[in-house]
């Protein structure tokens, strides 16, 4: 498909800072910023309100292919619902693996992904410059040790003034890495001409401006 604007895609581990690097990102360069994690977040949660077996591929995907189930913005929408804030809850968490390791749902929502990017993007996930896009212009896979990336994540829930349990966490991001890291389908690893960032003790302002200036310098 012909695109007006580039596609930047920003793959990595729970943790590692996409989310937060890509929207900024995004800004600096003008561009919308996708974070496709939503939309596997929406399926499981979907799932979980409708009694849909986690076991039952074929029905994950019919929720996938909802044409009312969609990411606008930093938001994901099913119709007229916003489900953004419902998606991020803990118990979720432990729903995503049976939700991404199916082929079917993985493919329904890599065609939404896919129809956000015409007038170009950063989409943050796990597989977006290995399967998604690997027709990118630029591919970043950012890394970081387990213990930075569970400190993170305690920061983050703090924030937000939720529980944040340290053993628990590392349980479920090693859980989620493991998860990401093994299954079959689309499993996270860095694209062969992805540029890979170790973000351990970098400010996020820093990595940041490392890719800005990355795509600046060759861009034409
Ligand atoms: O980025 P996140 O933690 O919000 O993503 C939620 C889950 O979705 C994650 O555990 C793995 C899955 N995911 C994926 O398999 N492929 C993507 N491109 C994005 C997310």
């Amino acid at each position: 498909m012909a695109r007006s604007g580039p596609v930047i895609t920003i793959d990595g581990p729970v943790g590692a800072g996409k989310s937060a690097v890509s929207q900024r990102v995004a800004e600096r360069l003008g561009l919308p910023f996708v974070d496709s994690g939503l939309l596997y977040r929406a399926v499981a949660w979907l799932a979980l309100e409708r009694g849909v077996a986690l076991t039952d591929p074929a029905a994950l995907a019919a929720l996938a292919e909802l044409p009312r189930l969609q990411i606008v913005g930093d938001r994901v929408l099913d119709g007229d619902r916003d489900l953004t804030t419902f998606v991020h809850q803990p118990e979720i968490n432990w729903n995503l693996s049976a939700v991404s390791s199916q082929p079917e749902v993985r493919e329904a929502i890599n065609r939404k992904l896919r129809q956000l990017a015409g007038g170009g993007v950063v989409m943050a996930g796990r597989d977006i410059g290995t399967v998604v896009f690997p027709d990118a212009d630029w591919k970043f896979f950012l890394t970081a040790s387990l213990e930075e990336r569970v400190r993170r994540r305690a920061a983050q829930f703090q924030r937000r003034g939720e529980p944040a349990d340290q053993a628990s966490m590392t349980q479920e991001v090693g859980d989620r890495d493991r998860a990401d890291s093994e299954r079959s389908v689309a499993p996270l690893k860095p694209a062969p001409d992805a540029v890979v960032i170790d973000t351990d003790g970098v400010p996020l302002d820093e990595v940041v401006d490392q890719i800005v200036a990355t795509v600046r310098r060759s861009s034409r």
